[in-house]
């Protein structure tokens, strides 16, 4: 089968930083299904395992964790899916990644495909979508069913990945959503998604929060830099408000700063379920088919906002270059081999 693959960690702009290459076709067994992918998303994820570093891959590795194909084969163990099933996905971090022809995937952490997307567009979700769902609905405990509605909520980087899903996921929940975002073009995509107000991020925070009337938030999703923000949303945060973060920290987070006024803070990592194998890893696959499913039914649309064909070495290498801008709009999807 085709693949992209890596064995050095390179600059983007080195050629062999991701490189074409045949590799046998994985069998299906237990839980996995084999799944022949037909499209597949990029994410920050790829670019920070791909970072340069002096370790060497014995054998080429496949990076890749967002995807869009059609199941065809399935383990002994699977009930979810069987061949011919369309289905999305993000997959697993510790497992080879989703730059190839076929890939293995637990069915517990799989979706049914939205019918009316096309694989390109329905590889732009999944990544980002669980990572703001379990943020939003399980780290902040956000009622889905309007319990939260008018309640307030900052999300800082609301026009990348997983803001472009997350907007949408808070607008269904009724929250009032103020969502950060710097340049024109930005600004006019988190707004066009649903956001209540937008701010500068690259402007002090509380002065624009002022102005609109917030002196404080009930809910903080920074799915930036969480260093930089730190200070800002214990100042921003309500008391007994609750903060998510997604970005691992460089230095040591104060977290003392939110005693007084009992904010809870909690991390978000999507890939904990399938790297731990929880037990109930499950419910990544029925929040995809819940999302499927509001997809569907014309609540939630596709963040894909750029499509590179078909998916080869070249267009991955240039894919990666962007992400690495930091100024990517939505999702940037590959399709087709
Ligand atoms: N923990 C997890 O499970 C998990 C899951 C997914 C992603 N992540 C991490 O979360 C981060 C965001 O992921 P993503 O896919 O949303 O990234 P992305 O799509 O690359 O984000 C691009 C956006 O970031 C905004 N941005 C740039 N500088 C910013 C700043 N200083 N403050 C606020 N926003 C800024 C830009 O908005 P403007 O152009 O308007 O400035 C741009 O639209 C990455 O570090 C990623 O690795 C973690």
């Amino acid at each position: 089968m085709k693949a992209v693959a890596l064995t050095r960690y390179l600059p983007i702009n080195d050629p062999q930083s991701l490189f074409d290459v045949e590799l046998p076709k994985p069998a299906a067994k237990g839980h996995d299904l084999l799944v022949r992918v037909e499209a597949i998303s990029v994410n920050p994820v790829d670019t920070k395992v791909r970072s340069p570093k002096a370790k060497v891959e014995s054998a080429p590795k496949v990076l890749g964790w967002d995807a869009a194909g059609v199941v065809e084969a399935v383990g002994e163990e699977v009930t979810r899916f069987k061949p011919g099933d369309e289905v999305y996905y993000a997959g697993d971090l510790t497992r080879a990644g989703s730059n190839a022809q076929f890939q293995l995937v637990d069915q517990r952490i799989t979706g049914r495909k939205p019918r009316s997307l096309s694989f390109a567009q329905a590889a732009a979700l999944p990544l980002t979508t669980i990572t703001a769902w379990e943020a939003l609905f399980e780290r902040l405990r956000i009622d889905q069913q309007g319990g939260h509605r008018n309640r307030t909520l900052l999300i800082i980087s609301g026009a990348g990945g997983v803001g472009s899903i997350g907007i949408q996921l808070a607008k269904l929940a009724g929250l009032k959503v103020i969502a950060t975002a710097s340049r024109p073009e930005t600004k006019k995509w988190v707004h066009d998604l649903g956001a209540d107000h937008v701010v500068d991020h690259r402007q002090p925070l509380p002065a624009q929060l002022k102005a609109l009337g917030f002196a404080g938030v009930d809910f903080i999703a920074n799915f930036n830099n969480t260093d930089a923000y730190w200070r800002v949303m214990a100042e921003l945060i309500r008391p007994q408000g609750g903060i998510v973060a997604i970005v691992e920290n460089d230095g040591p987070l104060e977290l003392g700063l939110l005693k007084s006024k009992s904010a809870t803070f909690a991390w978000e990592f999507m890939f904990t379920r399938a790297m731990f194998q929880t037990p109930d890893m499950a419910k990544q696959s029925e929040l995809l088919n819940e999302t499927a499913a509001l997809v569907d039914a014309g609540k939630i649309r596709t963040t894909l906002t750029e499509t590179l064909s078909p998916i080869n070495a070249a267009n991955l290498r240039a894919a990666h270059a962007r992400l690495e801008s930091g100024r990517t709009i939505g999702k940037l999807v590959l399709a087709g081999w």
